[in-house]
């Protein structure tokens, strides 16, 4: 809500960090953390309201074209095309829907990370409706001016609803491609769950490298494998089960960047150093199973993949619900879920 500042209350089942080493070799640049954190249900986000529920069955995009058919379908699988064009309400049903359970937490955890070493001008890209935005102006010093960035503006239009004019944030649409700010203008550049969207990962880590001074970080996230979060695996075989020909392709993309070694190959030939890899795992409390599978399924580019294979969303979201029950237990419903941060400096 405009101008309010809401903290998510510390998690207070958090166990104390596990450290270990996985193989990723290189140990002594990549000390690896596996830190397992059971939390309690610490922030809801709102409830989904009527409003956004009733949803409206003409499609735009935030330029106000109608989305045909066609330019829905030609869509490009694994890249940044799926958010190119956001029909309304789907940042909605993605922040209150989805943020909750996939993003809250693992914002404060970055967040955190990002103020440690009390950055003053911070970057975000890819921030959707601003969920670890919030938590990054929570945490930053209250001097330090935080821009925040994403390819989709109607994303962007929910994200500063978060913030108060006072605060210091500034909004900009931007492709984390090409990035339109000078070279060496940023002591933190901040990225949760966008990279895997990045049809050009290497160009995006250069660019972070390019905006960032020296001695500045750049800290991002990805998904582990379906493996570590298996309502990925849920969410693949219901819609596989209403599209058996031609299963929607999105659900390929967010969890399929888990592969350490490479991501922390590519950075150290960047030029990046002091590359820091953390597991983060968490067991999330789900009590509203129903509004976590609405927004999977209305809160991304699934929404449309579906709807030109003439499924009927609902359904969709009704059947996930009941997988989702059926797997992880009654409400509230408990699931694992992993990420992996990646930590790293510009000398
Ligand atoms: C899963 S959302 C993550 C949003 C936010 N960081 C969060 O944690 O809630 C992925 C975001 O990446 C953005 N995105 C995809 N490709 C992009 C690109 N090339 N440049 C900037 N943002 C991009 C999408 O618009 C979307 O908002």
């Amino acid at each position: 809500m405009a101008g309010t500042r809401t903290v998510a209350p510390e998690p207070s089942l958090a166990a104390r960090p596990r450290f270990g080493r996985i193989g990723v070799g290189k140990s002594s640049r990549c000390l690896l953390h596996v830190t397992s954190r059971f939390l309690n249900e610490n922030d809801r986000g709102y409830a989904l309201s009527r409003a956004g529920i009733a949803f409206d069955a003409q499609k735009r995009s935030q330029q106000g074209k109608i989305m045909t058919q066609k330019t829905i379908a030609n869509h490009e699988v694994g890249g940044q095309e799926f958010y190119a064009q956001t029909p309304a309400n789907i940042p909605l049903f993605y922040d209150q829907g989805l943020g909750p359970v996939f993003f809250v937490d693992f914002a404060n955890d970055i967040a955190r990370r990002a103020a440690a070493a009390a950055p003053l001008r911070v970057l975000e890209v890819a921030a959707g409706t601003g969920i670890a935005s919030r938590r990054l102006r929570d945490f930053l010093p209250a001097e330090a001016h935080l821009v925040v960035t994403d390819l989709n503006s109607a994303m962007l239009d929910l994200a500063r609803t978060k913030f108060s004019p006072a605060e210091g944030v500034g909004f900009h649409s931007a492709n984390a491609l090409s990035l339109p700010f000078p070279d060496n203008g940023f002591d933190a550049v901040i990225c949760q769950f966008g990279v895997m969207f990045f049809p050009d990962k290497e160009k995006a880590y250069c660019e972070a490298y390019r905006v960032l001074t020296s001695g500045g970080h750049y800290l991002f996230s990805v998904w582990d494998s379906e493996r570590h979060n298996p309502v990925a695996r849920l969410i693949k075989d219901i819609v596989a089960r209403f599209c058996p020909a031609d299963p929607p392709r999105f659900c390929e993309v967010p969890f399929a960047y888990h592969r350490i070694d490479p991501v922390r190959d590519l950075l150290d030939s960047v030029g990046f150093t002091g590359v820091n890899i953390s597991v983060v795992s968490i067991r999330k409390s789900v009590a509203d199973v129903s509004a976590f599978a609405r927004g999977q399924v209305r809160g991304s580019p699934l929404f449309d993949e579906l709807r030109v294979r003439g499924v009927d969303p609902d359904r969709v979201v009704d059947a996930l619900t009941e997988l989702v029950v059926r797997e992880f237990g009654s409400e509230p419903t408990r699931m694992p879920l992993r990420a992996i941060v990646f930590e790293a400096r510009r000398p």
